[in-house]
């Protein structure tokens, strides 16, 4: 399934860049975050916008599981999006797109569900909190609010977390660098303040990483 997947990520011709198929391979084979995603968003039909989206890997993995929600991912950075609509065209998937946008600027409007993947700690911590409301009010009766996020949490968990993304903005393949680590309590207020039932879970799988899973709705 992560070879299939990862098939539109390779380059057109094989002396291309094979960055984003390599990458693509080892995040579909190591990391729990789209089965687990995968599994809050199945049974529900609403449009799904993806925030902070990076190369709309989610996408494909929702297509590959059989869920045919309507797609759109946005990030702010516009290499990656261009990547993103390239990959798309080749993988001919249906009801998707991919857009620019910074969302330390402003929220689109949309509803249905939502995902905030690993991008919450790359926005500072009042953009956080009115990103998670407007999350919560963008919810239909149908919609699921799914985030991934690294806690803040001075343990070993906690550093590794902090030196991958310190790493990720080294090598350039994060063009920004982390702002704020929420703790369970931010990521938890605003969206039960909102009227939403939560629930948070570690989703550490068999990573090194303090990576936890919320999964909110109406
Ligand atoms: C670690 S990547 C996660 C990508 C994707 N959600 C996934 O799970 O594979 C974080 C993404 O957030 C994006 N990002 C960072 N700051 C942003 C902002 N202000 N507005 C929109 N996207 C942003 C980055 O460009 C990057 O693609």
């Amino acid at each position: 399934m992560a070879r299939r997947i990862a098939q539109p990520f390779a380059p057109p011709r094989p002396w291309g860049n094979w960055g984003d198929y390599c990458y693509t391979r080892l995040k579909l084979r190591s990391d729990p975050l789209y089965p687990a995603v995968i599994a809050a968003l199945r049974h529900h039909r609403s449009p799904l916008l993806d925030l902070g989206c990076g190369l709309g890997l989610l996408a494909h993995a929702l297509r590959a599981a059989g869920l045919e929600q309507a797609y759109r991912g946005l990030d702010i950075d516009t290499t990656k999006i261009q990547r993103g609509q390239q990959i798309l065209a080749r993988s001919g998937l249906a009801g998707v797109q991919l857009q620019r946008h910074d969302l330390s600027v402003s929220r689109p409007a949309h509803r249905g569900s939502v995902t905030l993947l690993d991008v919450l700690q790359y926005l500072d911590q009042p953009t956080q909190q009115t990103l998670l409301a407007d999350a919560a009010g963008m919810l239909d009766d149908d919609g699921v609010l799914v985030i991934r996020s690294t806690l803040a949490e001075d343990s070993a968990r906690g550093r590794t977390s902090l030196r991958a993304d310190a790493w990720a903005h080294r090598i350039g393949w994060m063009q920004t660098r982390p702002q704020h680590y929420p703790g369970a309590g931010e990521l938890q207020r605003p969206l039960e303040a909102a009227g939403l039932q939560v629930s948070l879970q570690p989703l550490y799988g068999n990573t090194p990483f303090n990576n936890w899973l919320l999964v909110a709705r109406r």
